[in-house]
């Protein structure tokens, strides 16, 4: 049977639409396994979807060649280069390190392929439980790190004149961390406005990380499900007669991986003016990946500068670990206190090394402006009471934030009473501002001093030791000539009469002696 030339024609043309098909669905093949089906190398990401409504992503950026893997690996704050590699395809190990100021953090991950699938493993710290998750390909260049943002030239951020004495409030971080929403807040703006703190001075009630969603169309910033109405539970808090603050970063990503102010400080101080918040926390968190500990000065700097314009004063609390030596310029950004340490945790050890670190930062506060040796934990269960009152009262001599961070809605009279104790809060609010000092160390006994309005003196006795001891404050090593006629002590509630040269306390494992001294 003899072909006419059309039906040649097509079916020619139909071999050539099959060859080349079948070409374009090889190459698509290949291209798929060169990018994720044959080895590591592409852009891969592990979601974790939160109940808020976020979705918690690690991102692997990895480039296989042979055995050798490189790359990045970014997970919330952290952006870690691989810098070795080894194993094979059944479970590579790779170790990952990052710069975190001048300090160097390294974790391990096992990756290895799975069909299309990487399988990821790695824990937290060494000896932390094992966290296991599977990536997907990621479209190319998602997750990646942005580029740093031009810093403004170091100018002095006018004074905001708030926080002329120690901010007093509330603050979210410690004890719901992540667990925080609308209810939980109104519930402590209640307790605060019932249960006495508002009358001794604690006024601000601050929302920490993980309140972000992302951001819209315009690039404002939009709050997550546990928070559906930033405008009406701030004027919620507001009708309590109480203030509310906020907490943003730096960098792309806030210390939690929620959304950060790189590259939106004005709108986003536009946003909190307009949604009614009156104070900020700023922390550092992911713009350790973009900007040294040197920059970090500039950086603070165009968030005071946003907060000036935002039209609404917003108390500005620094938060970089007391990196930088931030004593010497957060006053200069606008800040109206700065973190001098890492974060606290709720245990003697912690609370102890924190407080009684803090000697020689006194010069650098003043009214306006104050060290933040973090936020309390009185109450949250990790301590006594006795060692609940040396926290309250290392800070008050400090002249520090008195933010609490138990739940206020659920506190023992013994704790409701450390926290609310007026005349040990007089000591941290007093109009001189200045800070007090170690004015001896004898093994675990410890005296400080602080100077208050009208010449008087804070003085505490502090018995670091396991075992009750007697502590002797002699007159002449805070600068008196004479026996002070007048002497309180803080704790008691009662009036003292002192003789001679010196005043002498048994003290306990961990507990203090505070008196207040005058002519
Ligand atoms: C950092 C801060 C803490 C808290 C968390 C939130 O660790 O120092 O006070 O804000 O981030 O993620």
């Amino acid at each position: 049977m003899r072909m006419g030339r059309d039906m040649k024609m097509s079916l020619h043309r139909l071999r050539f639409q099959t060859i080349e098909s079948r070409t374009r669905a090889l190459f698509f093949l290949f291209l798929a396994a060169s990018c994720h089906g044959r080895d590591l190398t592409g852009n891969w990401v592990a979601r974790d979807p939160q109940p808020d409504g976020t979705s918690r992503d690690t991102y692997l950026d990895l480039k296989q060649e042979g055995s050798r893997i490189r790359g990045h690996i970014r997970v919330t704050q952290y952006y870690y280069n691989v810098v070795e590699s080894t194993g094979g395809p059944d479970n590579f190990t790779l170790i990952c390190s990052m710069m975190d100021g001048h300090n160097e953090r390294r974790v391990e991950y096992q990756v290895k392929l799975v069909g299309d699938e990487v399988h990821v493993a790695t824990r937290r710290r060494p000896g932390s439980e094992l966290i296991e998750m599977v990536a997907h390909p990621a479209p190319p260049g998602e997750g990646t790190l942005p580029q740093r943002l031009p810093l403004p030239e170091p100018h002095a951020v006018p004074d905001n004149g708030l926080a002329r004495t120690p901010p007093m409030g509330w603050n979210s971080w410690n004890k719901f961390a992540g667990r925080v929403d609308d209810a939980a807040l109104r519930a402590i703006a209640d307790a605060m406005a019932s249960n006495g703190m508002k009358e001794v001075g604690y006024e601000y009630v601050n929302i920490d990380d993980t309140w972000q969603a992302g951001r819209d169309a315009q690039g404002n910033i939009t709050s997550n499900k546990k928070f559906p109405d930033m405008k009406a539970l701030a004027d919620y808090v507001h009708s309590k007669g109480l203030k509310i603050g906020i907490y943003s970063s730096p960098g792309p990503k806030t210390c939690a991986g929620y959304e950060g102010s790189y590259g939106h400080e004005e709108q986003d101080a536009k946003t909190y003016a307009a949604w009614g918040f009156d104070y900020l926390k700023y922390d550092w968190c992911d713009a350790r990946n973009l900007y040294t500990d040197e920059e970090m000065r500039a950086v603070y700097q165009k968030m005071g500068d946003a907060l000036r314009k935002a039209g609404r004063p917003i108390l500005y609390s620094l938060c970089q670990y007391g990196r930088a030596e931030v004593w010497k310029w957060g006053a200069l950004v606008g800040g109206n206190a700065w973190r001098t340490t890492g974060d606290i945790r709720d245990s003697w050890d912690s609370m102890s090394k924190i407080g009684f670190s803090q000697d020689e930062l006194a010069p650098f506060a003043k009214p306006g402006h104050w060290n933040d040796p973090d936020m309390l934990e009185i109450g949250n269960g990790g301590m006594n009471d006795d060692e609940y009152k040396t926290h309250m009262t290392l800070w008050s001599i400090l002249a520090a934030p008195l933010l609490a961070g138990n739940d206020l809605r659920e506190m023992s009279p013994g704790i409701a009473a450390i926290l609310t104790n007026r005349e040990v809060i007089a000591i941290d609010q007093d109009s001189e501002g200045k800070p007090g000092r170690r004015v001896s160390k004898s093994g675990d006994q410890e005296i400080w001093a602080k100077p208050l309005s009208g010449g008087r003196q804070a003085v505490a006795l502090f018995n670091r030791g396991s075992e009750p001891a007697l502590i002797t404050v002699k007159w002449s090593i805070l600068g008196l000539k004479s026996t002070p006629a007048h002497a309180r002590d803080l704790w008691k509630h009662a009036d003292l009469k002192l003789y001679g040269t010196d005043y002498s306390a048994t003290v306990r494992s961990h507990d203090v002696v505070f008196i207040r001294i005058s002519d």
